[in-house]
């Protein structure tokens, strides 16, 4: 999209995050590449494959170096390259200390607020400053300053002070994917004043709610005597630096997942049904997540037990679709996570299950995107009850995969502790995961909606999930950075 800011930034753009676009793998003898399939590397893959910059990762395929050029360096995409990637390499430690201990055991529950989770090991702080210091070593080695570089999440909150000590006229900046906690939560951590110092040798900080830049300024106040804080615009001064702070909700590629959803419309839901043995007149609520503790999965299948055991009338009615995507299964909470999920859903299939019928199918194998946006498109309810979520794209991309058909609306039930809950609140059914018999009320509430309420609700979803997609962040956040832009491209070609 020519009209998006996107173009202004041409090759100079430097993007950093810990996850690659395009990981390479042995397969036998052959290399095969993973692409991404969700997340922050497939919504960003797009971007760079227009401005043709490059992209800084950890390189974590086993056949990455292979295809790699002396600067650590491959073309991508494979088929039609458009960009560099540029790998980071990190031993098996690195790995475990830094991304499994530091990033997901201390900053992934804090942030989250979930402080009885965090595990400080010295060892995994350390290894935290180290891999910091390599990618901001790429990066220097990788920008000048006319670049641009942007850096993703909360695996790299000290990259940027030590990129600007090289680069100090380089236009820096980052998204930070996930919620922002209050200065009671974030005090906790021993390393807060080193998180934020470092955060702030960027010139721009985005988040995805007014909520979380509001957390993150108290949180600069209360620590540094020496920052100057401005609440109303949003800027910091800090160690001689100004950071502007603020929000920028993240969206979806609406109009592409409407496309995709339809793409099979004839067949898929008569086959996904037979496949996973749905009868026909039951009504089928769906849940799509990253096997994460925070999503609120138990809790949610709590709920739905006490459905099915409360109001017996709603079995063999609703079938609960269950999509989750193993994750970060090294760590022992995740382990933990995944055998309370199994054995409530075993529970449920023995308390409840008749001949022919299952109170949960659970998916384990991938769906390509058009067979998820159709079992959204064809699913009476989302079910998106996290206890803490930065913003939550499954929620939009729901509403995004609804046909505006009349007869097919879908129902969207929505955690109140969502980021995406400030945009979608007023018109999803709003729910508090913690609660299981309020929220199996919720789910038949919403089972029961009259048509033309859940018209108007789904009316009103799609057309904000519409304007505030993909496409508007990126305009918004890009557009914001450009007029910030330390050196640009005017001042260099005078
Ligand atoms: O929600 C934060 C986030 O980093 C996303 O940006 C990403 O898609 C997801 O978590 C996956 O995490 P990981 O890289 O640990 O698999």
């Amino acid at each position: 999209d020519t009209d998006t800011p996107v173009s202004a930034f041409e090759s100079s753009l430097v993007l950093v995050s810990n996850r690659q676009p395009y990981s390479h793998r042995y397969e036998d003898d052959e290399i095969v590449v993973d692409r991404p399939v969700g997340g922050l590397t497939a919504g960003l893959d797009p971007v760079m494959q227009q401005v043709d910059g490059t992209w800084i990762a950890w390189g974590d395929g086993d056949a990455d170096a292979e295809v790699t050029d002396d600067n650590d360096c491959v073309r991508v995409p494979p088929e039609d390259p458009s960009y560099t990637l540029r790998r980071v390499w990190l031993s098996d430690e690195a790995v475990d200390e830094y991304y499994y201990g530091y990033s997901n055991q201390v900053l992934w529950p804090l942030c989250h607020d979930l402080v009885g989770k965090t595990n400080f090991e010295d060892r995994f702080w350390s290894r935290y400053q180290e891999v910091n210091e390599q990618f901001a070593d790429a990066v220097v080695e990788q920008a000048d300053e006319e670049s641009v570089v942007w850096f993703q999440d909360y695996h790299l909150a000290l990259a940027p002070s030590h990129a600007r000590e090289a680069l100090p006229e380089t236009t820096l900046f980052q998204f930070w994917h996930i919620p922002w906690p209050t200065w009671d939560t974030f005090r906790v951590c021993p390393h807060r004043e080193e998180l934020l110092g470092g955060l702030l040798a960027n010139d721009l900080i985005g988040f995805h709610t007014e909520r979380y830049v509001e957390n993150f300024l108290a949180c600069v106040d209360a620590c540094f005597e020496a920052a100057t804080v401005d609440t109303d615009s949003g800027e910091v001064e800090y160690d001689g630096e100004t950071t502007l702070v603020r929000a920028f909700p993240l969206g979806v590629d609406a109009e592409r997942i409407g496309e995709l959803a339809g793409e099979r419309e004839e067949t898929f839901w008569p086959e996904f049904k037979r496949e996973y043995s749905i009868p026909d007149d039951s009504r089928v609520a769906v849940g799509v997540d990253r096997l994460d503790y925070t999503k609120g999965i138990p809790e949610r299948l709590d709920a739905l037990e006490e459905l099915f055991e409360t109001r017996p009338e709603w079995r063999e009615r609703l079938t609960y679709v269950q999509k989750s995507t193993e994750s970060r299964s090294d760590i022992s909470e995740y382990q933990r996570l995944q055998s309370a999920v199994d054995e409530r859903i075993e529970r449920l299939n023995e308390r409840f299950a008749t001949e022919s019928w299952r109170p949960v199918v659970r998916i384990e194998e991938h769906l390509t995107n058009p067979e998820l946006y159709g079992l959204y498109a064809h699913s009476d309810l989302a079910l998106v009850t996290p206890v803490r979520d930065g913003m939550n794209l499954v929620a939009k991309e729901y509403v995004a995969a609804q046909a505006d058909d009349d007869t097919k609306d879908g129902v969207l039930v929505l955690s109140r502790m969502t980021g995406a809950h400030g945009e979608l609140g007023d018109t999803a059914v709003t729910i508090e995961p913690y609660d299981a018999p309020e929220l199996a009320g919720q789910i038949e509430e919403a089972l029961t909606m009259p048509d033309h309420e859940r018209k108007r609700r789904m009316d009103a979803l799609r057309a904000s999930v519409l304007e505030n997609d993909l496409d508007t962040w990126l305009a918004s956040l890009l557009g914001t950075v450009q007029g910030l832009r330390r050196m640009s491209t005017q001042d260099t070609d005078d």
